[in-house]
């Protein structure tokens, strides 16, 4: 451990942050662990608007939990409405850089007009509280709008990020018993047209349900509108113009006074089944813990300008594009397309162009940048910078030390940021003005966050503070439930250790307190930062006519973090295995969507099992760890061996 430098705060930033010094942040967090709610509450009267105060702060009936009940509060409320009364009004909310290289400034005031409109849009429709929206769109401004504008009215959203394919878009649909989808034509993707409409057409086949498809025009290219489902977003928008009253109306369409536990979004992710789960957020808890974080990690300023690089279809663009920044008073920097489109030096011309100060992104978009050298973030001007931060997955000691030295020049903090889509904001993360960093490690949690380690039977662990990672105390922005499943929610997060949330991850922690989080102890693989299911892709691989049992596991990756290897057998039949392996890839691509094809499949005539008949993925994870078999991606190996060796005595 002593070899790990440790690197505080310059005097500069601490001098200027929200959260000045150790002792302050150690205040901060002490005075929020006597009595995590109280905390919470008081916070929670300060920063958010309300239309009528709450009257408890927390209903605690384990696993549910219910914060500042008797409150009345609206997300797009706390978004927009209240900075119009203070000088944010006319600052830039959004800059937007399409991938063309088009752009777009949108202030606070704009981006309301633009909110409102679309409510009323929705409204006009016939849409209500507590109705279902899924939202399949490129990374454009209307997509944030569309978020808003059912925030505004209290309908429910999904955001289905736009590289899920048509049958993963249907499951979502169903599940969430949407009745609208608010798409567009297309987005820019590497100088393509990645075709949205297309693949809502062929998810809406069988789903009666839907009643309104709404289109943005991004792209221009033709498509076919289905008549009285179908509806152009200009000309509903263009309705609301037919007269000046008409217009007025539709520039000022209220915010609904919701409850605080009002249903805000559903997110699906991936868990250890091979069904999606739907991640449940509420209004007031989410909105408070994404917006607090904003100021407490990313140490947001009146004059900042933001960039998170996610995609608004995960929670990271949710958390820290959405809800975060705007309840903040943020100016978003928002990019549509790819980072190595035209060129890899996309990331660093947007930052120079405008003079970026705090920059969030991956690790594997950082490794991604390392393998074309120093010289494209050398030729532009990224002074502009203060803060760097880094979400997804662990940051490696090598990764991290490129970001610093040469996006940071030595001299600027990043915030290693831990947190899920159940967890709706950063939980465990430095201040920057604030903690001394470790290159690897997030650090230590944030104030109201009681996380632990205990080991596999949910006792604490001893000497060696090695094992899960587990948040003891509800938080405001923890996840509510599972859409439709509270057994699934249940069993899932709060079986392991009673009244505890289990996260799924291994951590350890070091003699400075600090969390080191190793990565998922269930079926969870984390490729490029999105998060997928062994299972999932297994149950899409089976569906194919020649499969007759798969196996997936997650293998080390120079870029990616981790790549999806899926062990594969076959029904009876001639197979040309190179020519079937292409296929597969492709069939995981429909079924799923193009992120989660296997980068490679390996054909066997057995799979290792244990005597009740359970695939043990440890030991295939151990064969493409140790071998690594690159290059040819269809070899054919003979597991039966190991699988009679191995199931004598492994029954794990
Ligand atoms: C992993 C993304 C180490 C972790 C916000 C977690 C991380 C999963 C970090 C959640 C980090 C995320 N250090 N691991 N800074 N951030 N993870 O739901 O395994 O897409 O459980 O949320 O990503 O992924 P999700």
């Amino acid at each position: 451990m002593s070899e790990i430098p440790v690197y505080p705060p310059s005097p500069e930033f601490v001098q200027r942050a929200h959260v000045k010094g150790m002792a302050a942040y150690r205040d901060l967090y002490e005075r929020a662990k006597q009595d995590p709610p109280a905390f919470w509450a008081d916070i929670a009267r300060k920063e958010l608007t309300w239309f009528k105060d709450f009257n408890q702060a927390l209903e605690w009936e384990a696993p549910f939990a219910k914060w500042f009940t008797g409150g009345k509060i609206n997300a797009s409320y706390n978004c927009l409405d209240r900075h119009l009364a203070t000088p944010r009004k006319n600052k830039a909310a959004i800059v937007f850089e399409g991938e063309p290289g088009d752009r777009r400034f949108i202030t606070y005031q704009e981006l309301h007009r633009l909110v409102c409109r679309f409510a009323t849009v929705l409204k006009n429709r016939g849409l209500k509280t507590g109705d279902r929206a899924i939202i399949y769109m490129p990374m454009i401004p209307e997509l944030p709008v569309a978020l808003l504008a059912c925030a505004r009215l209290g309908i429910i959203h999904s955001v289905v990020f736009g590289g899920f394919s048509a049958e993963a878009l249907k499951a979502r649909i169903e599940d969430l018993g949407a009745t609208v989808v608010i798409t567009a034509d297309g987005g820019w993707r590497r100088g393509k047209e990645v075709r949205l409409k297309d693949a809502v057409d062929e998810s809406l086949k069988e789903a009666p349900q839907v009643r309104d498809v709404i289109v943005f025009k991004r792209t221009g290219s033709s498509l076919e509108m289905k008549a009285g489902r179908d509806h152009w977003w200009h000309d509903l928008d263009a309705e609301l113009s037919k007269d000046p009253q008409t217009e007025a109306a539709a520039e000022r369409c209220p915010a609904e006074p919701l409850d605080s536990e009002h249903p805000l979004y559903v997110l699906y992710t991936s868990g250890t089944t091979g069904r999606p789960k739907g991640v449940l957020h509420t209004t007031a808890g989410y909105v408070l813990q994404t917006m607090m974080t904003m100021k407490w990690v990313f140490d947001l300023q009146e004059d900042d300008v933001y960039w998170c690089t996610a995609d608004i279809g995960w929670v990271t663009g949710h958390s820290y594009i959405v809800y975060g920044p705007l309840a903040a008073g943020a100016t978003c920097v928002m990019y549509e397309g790819a980072p190595d489109y035209p060129a890899f030096d996309r990331f660093w011309r947007i930052i120079e162009k405008y003079r970026v100060s705090i920059f969030y992104t991956s690790p594997t978009a950082i490794r991604a940048m390392i393998r074309q050298g120093d010289q494209l973030p050398n030729s532009h001007d990224i002074s502009s910078l203060r803060l760097l931060g880094s979400v997804g997955e662990p940051i490696n000691p090598a990764a991290w030390d490129w970001y610093h030295r040469v996006i940071g020049k030595g001299r600027l903090p990043i915030v290693d940021t831990w947190w899920q889509t159940e967890t709706g904001a950063i939980m465990i993360s430095p201040m920057p003005g604030a903690t001394p960093l470790k290159p690897g490690s997030g650090t230590l949690p944030l104030p109201g966050i009681i996380a632990d380690i205990v080991d596999s039977k949910g006792e604490p662990v001893g000497e060696n503070r090695e094992g899960y990672l587990i948040i003891r105390q509800p938080w405001p922005s923890m996840v509510r439930n599972i859409w439709g499943d509270p057994e699934r929610f249940k069993q899932q997060y709060w079986s392991r250790v009673p009244g505890c949330y289990f996260t799924g991850d291994a951590a350890r922690q070091d003699e400075d307190g600090y969390f080191w989080v190793l990565g998922r102890v269930d079926d969870v693989m984390n490729v490029s930062g999105h998060r997928l299911s062994t299972m999932e892709i297994e149950s899409a691989l089976v569906h194919h006519p020649s499969v007759a049992e798969a196996a997936v596991v997650g293998k080390p990756h120079e870029i990616t973090g981790q790549a999806v290897c899926a062990f594969i057998t076959l029904k009876r039949g001639d197979w040309n295995h190179a020519d079937l392996g292409k296929e597969l890839r492709q069939w995981v691509a429909k079924e799923i969507g193009a992120f989660a094809r296997p980068e490679e499949i390996r054909f066997t005539d057995a799979l290792p099992k244990t005597r009740s008949g359970k695939i043990m993925r440890r030991l295939l994870r151990e064969i493409v760890t140790t071998n690594a078999v690159t290059g040819d991606v269809t070899t054919l190996e003979d597991l039966s061996v190991v699988a009679k060796l191995s199931s004598q005595h492994d029954e794990d």
